[in-house]
């Protein structure tokens, strides 16, 4: 939901800005902008992709050692020239670039216009410039302080930076649920929504937080709360590659991150289990275990890909950890008025660790006194940090805007999280427990085996690249998977796609079966296998077309389908981890076919900072 990246220190700003804004364009690329200072502000923005916007401008002087850039994913005023950030104020001496949403921004806009101020945008943020303006005009006040009093007018979510023409050099930047980062170099600094435009420059940096304002000028950075008490900067040390953020000889960010699950699962495993030694642990975990023991529920609280993660994890624990589980869209829960006991532990799963609907839901149940376990990708993320003990997945930046590797990571994350618990409650028994331990440390090979095996999930997505609709079916750990299936076909290649439970399929979707239709099984030997072959052959009765996911040598499904897909057999409870792999090359594929944008799919962005 919008990048935004800053600079000010001795380079050239223009170049480090629109490299960052590529790293960030996952989070919206519908239009982008840069302002430069040198003296005087001067303001590039263009609709399309940051690569529009640097092909437009040819031939000008960009000098400049302090600027900002904003990659947008369109909230307020349809995608276009004018409302690409940044946006300025009356006097153009004001600059400012922002992700969130201001939800007052009618109000103050409507009394701004009442004082004079000509808005050019149909966006929320532009209100924020002209707010500032004003309160500097009416209290005669410095910068700084017309951006803090300025905040406490603003009902909403945002991360910003401005710049003035009027002052001294200096780049003023502040949040309020929207992620940002500045970089701490040296006498130089950099700011991001995330801290990829930076790991290239600097390891250090910090994290700012919700209703702080960030103060860079004469190579010092000072931070203060909205409330105007100032604040210690605390530095962290970032341990990202940069290689993880670059596209390492793969085509797109989707295939280097659907072939990089073999190393992110060992990467996610590592430290925490040894098969050998009977060792499995989490530390998070430990350190909250009276609170997992004495709880009757856990809550899963997710969006997306994160929340069929979710789903997989209510199979988990019900059926190894014998605890019931709740899962929750994030955006319904917090909307509804749950009942959330003080005793209950709420498990938000996130990638990104930015999501805004899960970040509110997690308020919520913190308010009512739950116990917060968060299992996200991002460290430092604003999830991680809302939540009092959690589990990260460890699985390296997730660029392409469809999830892959993270989903992966969860599920992995959810599946230890679930053995740990079963062995305390004793639902699981040692022996039992061993043998997952081996077999779940087997994964990565056989995640790495599937890959190999590419060409017959090739040739089915060139056979069906233009299909107008999919059905995926699933029973068991396999329904969430269909429903991951589909929701990637959908997100990346246009083609609607519907994941259904197998054996609900007789309840509607049917309906929908003809010659046309290509249908999906996720049908490997497990506890369902027998029911699943009868859906099968409800299909095939009504000239569907069967393309099966099966295990490594079963013949039975493999006869009665057209198009079968082998994976290695594995335990019921890893299946997910296996049997997602096909459907994410399935929709790989069929999307280069069609000639979509796999890593940047329209209308979609990474990460949903808004409600
Ligand atoms: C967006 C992304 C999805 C993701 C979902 C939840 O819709 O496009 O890929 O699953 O947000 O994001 P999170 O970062 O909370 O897992």
């Amino acid at each position: 939901m919008c990048g935004i990246v800053g600079y000010i220190g001795k380079r050239e700003a223009y170049p480090i800005i629109i490299k960052g804004l590529k790293r960030l364009e996952y989070r919206g690329y519908d239009s982008a902008g840069i302002a430069l200072l040198n003296g005087d502000l001067k303001i590039m923005k263009k609709k399309g992709k940051v690569s529009d916007l640097e092909a437009s401008i040819t031939g000008e002087s960009l000098d400049s050692t302090l600027g900002i850039g904003h990659t947008r994913w369109a909230t307020h005023g349809e995608p276009n020239d004018v409302n690409a950030h940044p946006h300025t104020s009356s006097d153009g001496k004001l600059a400012i670039i922002h992700n969130g949403i201001i939800e007052n921004y009618q109000s103050l806009k409507t009394e701004l216009e009442q004082k004079g101020h000509k808005f050019k945008s149909e966006t929320d943020s532009e209100v924020i410039i002209h707010l500032v303006e004003e309160i500097k005009k009416s209290n005669n006040c410095s910068l700084e302080e017309a951006v803090r009093l300025s905040l406490q007018e603003i009902v909403g979510a945002y991360a910003i930076c401005i710049l003035s023409s009027d002052e001294d050099k200096q780049l003023i930047a502040a949040r309020k649920g929207s992620p940002l980062v500045i970089g701490v170099g040296d006498g130089e600094f950099f700011i991001a929504s995330d801290a990829t435009p930076i790991i290239e420059y600097t390891n250090n940096v910090v994290y700012l937080d919700d209703y702080e304002i960030a103060i860079i000028k004469n190579g010092k950075l000072t931070l203060k709360s909205i409330e105007d008490v100032a604040k210690t900067p605390f530095v962290h040390t970032l341990e990202m590659e940069l290689e993880s953020i670059e596209k390492g000889g793969f085509e797109h960010f989707m295939l280097k991150e659907i072939h990089e699950q073999p190393k992110s699962i060992r990467d996610c495993l590592r430290g925490r289990l040894i098969p050998k030694d009977n060792h499995l642990f989490l530390n998070g975990m430990s350190q909250y275990m009276n609170k997992f023991l004495n709880t009757d529920r856990l809550i899963f609280i997710a969006c997306g890909t994160s929340w069929h993660a979710a789903l997989v994890a209510e199979y988990l624990f019900e059926d190894i950890a014998r605890i019931s589980v709740e899962v929750e869209y994030a955006s319904e829960f917090r909307y509804r008025n749950p009942v959330i006991r003080e005793n209950d532990v709420v498990i938000p799963i996130s990638q990104s660790g930015e999501t805004a609907d899960t970040l509110a839901a997690i308020e919520l149940a913190k308010s009512k006194g739950a116990t917060i376990f968060g299992v996200c990708n991002v460290v430092g993320s604003s999830i991680a940090r809302a939540s009092h003990a959690g589990a990260f997945i460890h699985a390296g930046p997730e660029i392409g805007v469809a999830s892959t590797k993270a989903f992966t990571g969860q599920v992995t994350v959810l599946a230890m999280m679930a053995l740990i618990l079963g062995l305390k409650k004793g639902t699981l028994s040692e022996s039992r427990y061993r043998e997952l331990l081996f077999e779940l440390d087997t994964i990565p090979d056989k995640i790495q085996k599937i890959l190999e095996n590419a060409e017959p999930i090739k040739r089915i997505a060139s056979t069906f690249q233009s299909a107008k609709n999919f059905l995926y079916l699933g029973r068991g750990y396999n329904f969430p998977v269909a429903l991951e299936g589909a929701l990637k076909l959908k997100e990346i290649s246009y083609i609607h796609a519907e994941g259904y439970p197998a054996a609900e399929m007789k309840h509607g979707p049917i309906a929908l079966i003809d010659e046309d239709m290509p249908v999906v099984f996720i049908s490997t030997k497990d506890a369902t296998y027998d029911k699943i072959i009868s859906n099968i052959q409800e299909v095939k009765a009504r000239k569907g077309k069967v393309i099966a996911i099966v295990t490594e040598g079963d013949k039975d499904i493999q006869n009665m389908s057209e198009y079968t897909v082998q994976i290695p057999k594995t335990e019921d409870c890893f299946i997910p981890l296996l049997s997602v792999i096909p459907l994410q090359l399935l929709s790989y594929y069929i999307a280069i076919y069609r000639g979509c944008n796999v890593d940047q799919p329209r209308n979609l962005a990474k990460s949903v900072t808004v409600e």
